[in-house]
């Protein structure tokens, strides 16, 4: 009844020849799907336990563990190289293992093969990945200077990156030597300048720097996007049945949390992890308010875990837990970093919860948004693809915190039974209305929660992230995230003269938030459910579930700096305008916006104004934007 009456009110909006301008509708699914990383990636590597003193013991250790431990049968399957396996870059351009530490490799002729080492692992039931670089140098090379694994030889033969040779390691790397993963650092774009001591040092032949650590304004977007591009290309070329998975290790620089979803399986959105709670709270933060670009096929990277080391090791299980937790509930691959040889049984009943991994793995690919936010304690709820909640409650501090978790939070019913089983204890408590928790110093609690839900019969937007891809989202001068905790950088300490936000991202899309993280409000209406994005934006939405229609209560939103633009919203389905808004204004009252999607696979969300470029973003809400039935 009520869609009906929506419906005429749509279409009586519609003009018979509609033109819109600003962002274009596609008709078609434009989100990276393809790929192996239907779910995040899980398995092992060797960085974090080893840096560049890898061999092929310790790896084959780990896989063996993996195996042997059960954790490959809890889907840990990829045993994944990092720096230091190379030796040199041969004459022909062809890449040469250093067969002194990867003895499978040698062949009589020089030429080195590692299709015996990735046989090994394939044999296992497990997978393989190598490590290498966008730009001509690698890491190690300007950070590891005393390691005994660095390449050798000229200069040119120690251009061991893909620079200039994408598509010959490329097919080196995925076809002949079939490993499954391509893991692609970014130092060679950052840390050889043809000026610098090291260069000149080394002797290497620099790269004048595309990338700026410090200075989003003087790193180079467009080529870097480009650069990983062409790697993508290359990949999809040599592995045309999509077999693969393509980590981009940009640490967040070059605006990656923007194009890094259209282009890799994942992509890091910060700098390494080390094994030190600032760290793990600085890389987790850099991912949390991300979800709406991540899903099926395409992840935010907030770097490999950290457990069994420093803040995470075996006498620190409350932390540990945390950590993992942390990683499940962001979607975030999920890569081993120890010596699975010497973990302790604690440590693999952590990296083997079964019930975070399946939260971590849950097909629907919904990474958690914010429900609760602040410095010192957060909740953050994710919905399973069956609509069930896994709600996690962190207390970010050194000290006790109380948590009060209402109906509210988890978009259940208020007024009804809620059932909470603890996903660590697997204890089951019962509440109505809210339950307080008091949190340990750096504790998180992880709940499935089960009970009615407030929206009978259909979706908020906001609880399918996954469901999501942000086309644009009206982002067209990229901005720091403030947000992210700033810790003392792990290896510059307190040289630097501070720590500042590094990462772009803020003025994205978010769930249950405006772009910059306040509550959704038009003309005084608050919505606690709905997406919020900048005007000159396009969202996509998969309608698997064959939803019939769309609804949503739309308009400028309160907190806009510009009050000047009209913005109109529309909805799209097959390309086509089935619901138009006349132009809003600041101030005007929320406006509903109605579809009819039955039998449409793709629904396509539109913002359009007529502000310029150069002008202050204008902040729209999507109130209450849900799908139903
Ligand atoms: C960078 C990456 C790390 C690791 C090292 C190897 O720092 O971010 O994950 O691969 O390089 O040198």
């Amino acid at each position: 009844m009520r869609l009906k009456t929506c419906l005429a009110a749509a279409a009586a909006l519609l003009a018979p020849a509609v033109s819109l301008a600003g962002p274009v509708a596609h008709g078609v699914w434009l989100g990276r799907d393809a790929g192996a990383a239907q779910t995040p990636p899980m398995g092992w590597n060797a960085w974090n336990a080893f840096r560049t003193e890898v061999d092929e013991g310790k790896v084959m250790g780990a896989a063996q563990a993996l195996v042997d431990d059960g954790l490959a049968k809890l889907g840990y399957v990829y045993v994944n190289l990092d720096d230091g396996w190379w030796l040199k870059r041969r004459a022909d351009g062809r890449m040469i293992v250093r067969t002194r530490i990867f003895p499978s490799a040698t062949t009589p002729d020089g030429a080195t093969n590692f299709r015996p080492f990735t046989d090994r692992l394939h044999a296992m039931g497990l997978k393989a990945g190598i490590y290498t670089d966008v730009g001509h140098n690698a890491c190690s090379q300007a950070f590891d200077l005393h390691s005994p694994n660095l390449p050798e030889g000229a200069a040119a033969e120690r251009q061991v990156g893909l620079a200039g040779h994408v598509v010959q390691d490329v097919n080196l790397y995925v076809r002949e030597w079939g490993f499954d993963y391509l893991k692609v650092d970014a130092c060679g774009l950052a840390d050889f300048a043809p000026d610098s001591k090291l260069v000149r040092d080394q002797g290497y032949i620099g790269l004048t720097p595309e990338i700026d650590r410090s200075s989003l304004n003087r790193t180079d977007n467009a080529r870097v996007e480009q650069r990983y591009a062409e790697v993508a290309a290359a990949l999809k070329t040599a592995r045309p049945n999509g077999d693969y998975v393509f980590s981009i290790c940009a640490w967040g620089m070059g605006n990656v949390r923007e194009w890094g979803k259209d282009v890799g399986s994942s992509w890091r959105t910060s700098s390494d992890i080390t094994p030190n709670w600032s760290s793990m709270l600085h890389n987790y933060d850099s991912a949390a308010k991300r979800a709406l670009y991540a899903g099926p096929g395409h992840w935010n990277d907030p770097d490999m875990l950290d457990i069994g080391q420093g803040d995470f090791d075996t006498a620190h299980l409350t932390e540990a837990r945390s950590h993992f937790s942390l990683w499940a509930m962001l979607n975030a691959p999920l890569l081993i970093g120890y010596d699975l040889r010497k973990a302790s049984p604690e440590l693999l009943a952590v990296l083997g919860n079964a019930d975070l991994i399946a939260v971590d793995q849950d097909p629907a690919g919904n990474q958690a948004t914010i429900a609760y936010d602040s410095d010192d304690a957060q909740i953050l709820v994710k919905t399973m693809a069956d609509h069930h909640k896994v709600v996690a409650l962190f207390n970010r501090t050194a000290a006790p915190v109380k948590v009060t978790l209402m109906a509210g939070h988890l978009k259940l019913r208020d007024g009804a039974e809620i059932e909470l089983t603890d996903l660590w204890s697997k204890t089951v408590v019962r509440f109505t209305g809210e339950i307080t928790f008091e949190l340990a110093p750096h504790e998180a609690r992880v709940f499935a929660a089960q009970g009615p839900r407030d929206l009978v019969g259909g979706v908020y937007l906001s609880e399918i992230p996954g469901a999501i891809n942000v086309v644009d989202d009206g982002v067209r001068r990229p901005q720091l995230d403030p947000t992210v905790h700033r810790n003392v950088d792990p290896w510059g300490g307190t040289r630097s003269g501070g720590s500042r936000p590094l990462y772009s991202g803020w003025g994205g899309a978010q769930a249950d938030a405006t772009p910059y993280g306040e509550t959704l409000q038009i003309a005084g209406h608050p919505y606690t459910s709905g997406i919020g994005v900048l005007a000159n934006s396009l969202l996509q939405v998969k309608n698997d579930d064959g939803y019939r229609a769309f609804h949503a209560m739309v308009g400028i939103d309160d907190s806009t700096i510009d009050r000047d633009h009209a913005v109109r919203f529309a909805v799209y389905v097959d390309g086509k305008p089935v619901a138009v808004t006349p132009p809003l204004k600041y101030g005007d009252a929320p406006r509903d916006i109605s579809a009819d999607i039955s039998g449409h696979r793709v629904i396509e969300l539109v913002a359009t104004s007529a502000a310029g470029s150069d002008e202050t973003p204008i902040v729209v809400s999507w109130g209450s934007a849900r799908l139903e039935k």
